[in-house]
């Protein structure tokens, strides 16, 4: 039997000056260029033919506001049908959004079926009506490495519209997220983002560039996507903006019913509230607070902790009614850590758990601003080997695929990192574990990763400047005898091999494959 059969699985990725595609020039039915500008384009184009993509598995809570856009790709229109809806929800067959009120906690095991005039695709899909949310990883966008403390309701109309128009949204994305600086501060360079921080009644008060928090979400909506929503524990956020310190109820009631459906809580300026205690419970208390007052709620609303890890807080965030949680400090503009970062997440590995998800920040490829100048969008400095990299670390873990990059700057390059249902759906998958890390040497290592389906799938990853040629033993990952090996950014079937799998790693970069019987 031929084991080694990757031999010229040479990714000739080269870093180069890049000058961008723009996405509009990029649609599903044009054929992928191999490459733009020397960056390698390894998602293959989508089909024509509809595929549908997204999470086998959705929790909400009985009784809660229901949506969901059913995400799938190929040429449009696509008209499609659900059997097995429960009762009080309903479909539009021509946008492929379901709308209503679950009324009783259980499983609905759904069909779900898309049909255009090249094709069809059907599958499963399950809703789980209980107590748990985010049954898997939280996708979307979120503004704050491009846009920072310029962010205005049309940027994230705009975002919305480009989730989209994309195709994002057709592998899964679905939340746009405000992040800081959407409120009004003390003082700030931006005069139209000074102002009272409340009203009479203590509501805070969005400033001049949102004027119509309730406009803003339902514009969200109306195209089957979700909002999202930031504020902090503290007096100020970290951005030095209104914060929520003593009007949590307030908050989060006001949150709801602007019909905000995500709230990521930050820690800044809390700190001075908890003063010297470093206790655990005083890391707790104000997510706790705060976690239970969205379980009130009669809208669903994921939880995100945003507080870097302190007090191992994946080892608690879930009980705080958490359900992501960030666990490390901010990935800034460094973007040579997301190595580091990432195999400092997966030590954390079996806290990874549906409903519970480890955050090691946010993808930050294509067009992204100077963290520390909170500075306007420039290409990220990244090796495209490295954001393929980046991207296949992120499914690995099990990460939120969170996107913070200028959206009306996407370019094809930048799409096909982000948008390969492949990878997508090691991400999304149902079993939600995060992968495991086999050490091969200082700059080479490997991760991989249990799936719901028995499959394995798997990253070789090189950290070094130069290619190298890695091996997998079966033995090193628990199995025996003969396994389909697929590549997962091709989305190529390779062999078959009884003993190991060999490639050559770009530098910088990773060979991610999929592993089945
Ligand atoms: C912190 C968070 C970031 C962002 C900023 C906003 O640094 O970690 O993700 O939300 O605050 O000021």
């Amino acid at each position: 039997m031929k084991t080694a059969y990757c031999q010229n699985l040479l990714l000739k990725i080269f870093a180069c000056a890049i000058i961008l595609v723009p996405f509009a020039s990029f649609s599903a039915s044009e054929k992928t260029p191999n490459s733009i500008d020397g960056k390698e384009i390894l998602t293959p184009a989508p089909k024509p033919q509809p595929r549908i993509n997204g999470p086998l598995v959705y929790g909400c809570r009985p009784g809660h506001p229901f949506f969901y856009r059913i995400p799938c790709q190929g040429e449009k229109p696509i008209s499609f049908t659900v059997k097995g809806l429960p009762k009080g929800l309903k479909l539009d067959p021509v946008t492929g959004i379901i709308t209503g009120t679950v009324p009783t906690a259980g499983t609905y095991t759904l069909q779900i079926k898309a049909k255009n005039q090249k094709g069809k695709d059907s599958r499963e899909f399950k809703i789980i009506a209980g107590e748990k949310l985010a049954l898997t990883p939280p996708m979307g966008w979120n503004h704050w490495y491009a846009h920072y403390d310029r962010i205005t309701d049309k940027m994230m109309r705009e975002a919305a519209d480009v989730m989209i128009s994309s195709g994002m949204a057709d592998v899964g994305y679905q939340y746009v997220n405000i992040d800081d600086c959407w409120m009004n501060a003390p003082k700030h360079n931006d005069p139209k983002r000074v102002g009272p921080l409340r009203d009479e009644q203590g509501n805070m008060i969005p400033n001049y560039y949102f004027p119509n928090m309730k406009g803003l979400t339902d514009y969200i909506h109306d195209k089957g996507l979700k909002a999202g929503i930031y504020t902090s524990p503290g007096t100020l956020t970290c951005g030095g903006f209104a914060g929520t310190w003593q009007h949590e109820e307030q908050d989060a009631r006001q949150f709801a019913a602007w019909g905000f459906d995500f709230l990521k809580y930050d820690w800044c300026s809390y700190g001075s509230i908890a003063g010297k205690d470093k206790s655990l419970e005083a890391y707790q208390k104000p997510y706790r607070q705060m976690g239970s007052i969205l379980k009130s709620l009669d809208r669903d609303m994921v939880f995100n902790l945003c507080q870097y890890g302190m007090g191992d807080v994946w080892k608690w965030g879930g009980e705080v009614d958490g359900h992501c949680w960030r666990t490390s400090g901010d990935l800034g503009f460094e973007l040579d850590k997301i190595f580091d970062v990432a195999l400092k997440n997966s030590e954390y590995r079996a806290y990874s758990k549906p409903g519970e998800w480890n955050d090691p920040d946010y993808i930050q490829i294509g067009w992204i601003g100077n963290a520390s100048k909170m500075g306007v969008p420039e290409l990220a400095p990244m090796p495209p080997a490295m954001q393929y990299a980046y991207m296949s670390l992120w499914c690995l873990m099990a990460a939120p695929l969170i996107y913070s990059g200028d959206m009306s700057k996407l370019d094809a390059f930048t799409l096909n990192v982000l948008c390969n249902p492949e990878l997508i759906e090691v991400n999304q998958d149902p079993l939600g574990k995060c992968g495991n890390v086999i050490k091969q040497a200082d700059n080479n290592f490997i991760m991989y990763k249990n799936m719901a389906d028995g499959s394995i799938a798997l990253g070789l990853f090189n950290r070094g400047k130069t290619d190298i040629e890695m091996t997998i033993d079966w033995s090193g990952i628990n199995i025996s005898g003969k396994h389909k090996v697929r590549d997962l950014w091709r989305q190529t079937d390779l062999g078959i091999s009884d003993l190991k799998f060999s490639a050559s790693v770009p530098a910088q970069g990773v060979v991610m494959i999929k592993i089945s019987k």
